[in-house]
């Protein structure tokens, strides 16, 4: 008979009887032991380091609450692009912080082939093309009014979003993007943009779809790296899913691979876990998390008083993606634990 089975099943079996001959403090008790029958590990193969970028030369500028956070020229970016693939940290996520006499109603600055997206995926990949480079695919970064999609009559209009996400794809493939991330949760996003990639011959640029990117509180600090925080008006729940919801997050992923997504991302990470592991578990694809501006802005602002250890809980909020089942995290920690990784 199936003893575990009987131990969890009969309230009133002797309690002494079970610990004697099951003791699941046996393998914790020493260092080799623990790491032998450790199920999850935590490597630099499993990091994408966000960047966020700034226009000029030689500009690195603090995100005041993102500590040790900094908006960088495409020179700077460069050099931190060096230090990654040194690391041998896989990838690096872009995202920049645009010009604000270039941004418009439409945001139609994700239309110029030169934009500081593409001359820094273009000098990034010059300087080391053995990197990857993910860009970013929303338009809120071109935006005067900081909404992820061209905005009308105070809606976010859907097809002609669609249209210019799938036409800057184009252009940051030309620049030399390995995979394009729109993140803007219009419907029909994904197929646009596998359509308008192949059609330009961009067939082997691959797509991470946000596809269950949820109306999050945790997204703050991000917004005034980018400079939309002064810009948002309203909030963006007529197209980011409701943190309610965990069936509808996988009628989004069902839909993005339909369409042709090659990887899936939850956002924001640490609050949707049970998001990752259903997504996992459903369609078995490779499987990323998020750990956005605001979860590293809680663990730094807890640390920085004293409240926690910030090194551990950073290891520990990792790992937990790690055993929620993700591939991979995009994570503003990425160098920090990629040195302590490599000891
Ligand atoms: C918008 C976008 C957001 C983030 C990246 N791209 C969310 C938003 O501004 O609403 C958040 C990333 C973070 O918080 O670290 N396309």
């Amino acid at each position: 008979m199936n003893r575990m089975h009987t131990a969890r099943f009969t309230p009133s079996r002797n309690v002494d009887e079970i610990t004697g001959s099951r003791r699941l403090r046996r393998m914790r008790r020493a260092d080799w032991s623990r790491r032998l029958v450790q199920e999850n590990r935590l490597t630099v193969d499993d990091l994408i380091w966000p960047i966020f970028l700034a226009e000029g030369e030689n500009r690195r500028e603090a995100v005041a609450a993102m500590p040790g956070v900094f908006r960088l020229s495409v020179d700077l970016a460069v050099k931190e692009a060096e230090r990654a693939a040194r690391l041998g940290i896989p990838a690096l996520a872009t995202f920049p912080n645009v010009d604000m006499a270039l941004r418009d109603a439409a945001g139609s600055e994700i239309l110029n082939p030169e934009n500081l997206i593409n001359r820094a995926t273009r000098a990034i990949k010059a300087a080391v093309p053995e990197i990857g480079v993910i860009t970013d695919g929303a338009l809120d970064p071109f935006t005067d009014h900081g909404h992820d999609g061209i905005l009308r009559n105070g809606v976010i209009v859907n097809d002609e979003t669609v249209a210019t996400v799938a036409a800057a794809a184009v252009f940051q493939a030309q620049a030399g993007a390995d995979i394009v991330a729109p993140s803007d949760m219009m419907d029909g996003r994904i197929g646009a943009v596998r359509d308008a990639l192949d059609a330009a011959g961009y067939q082997d640029v691959a797509i991470m779809s946000y596809a269950t990117k949820f109306a999050s509180a945790f997204y703050g600090p991000y917004r005034e790296a980018i400079g939309t925080q002064g810009l948002l008006k309203g909030d963006k729940k007529t197209y980011y899913l409701d943190h309610a919801n965990s069936d509808e997050a996988m009628r989004e992923i069902e839909q993005d691979l339909a369409e042709g997504a090659d990887m899936i991302m939850v956002k924001p990470g640490l609050p949707y876990l049970d998001i990752i592991r259903r997504a996992k578990d459903e369609f078995a694809m490779p499987t990323f998390a998020y750990q956005v501006s605001g979860e590293y802005a809680m663990i730094e602002a807890a640390a920085a008083n004293g409240w926690i250890d910030g090194e551990k809980a950073m290891l520990e909020s990792l790992m937990a993606f790690k055993r929620a089942g993700c591939d991979g995290i995009l994570t503003y920690f990425a160098p920090r634990v990629a040195e302590m990784l490599r000891g």
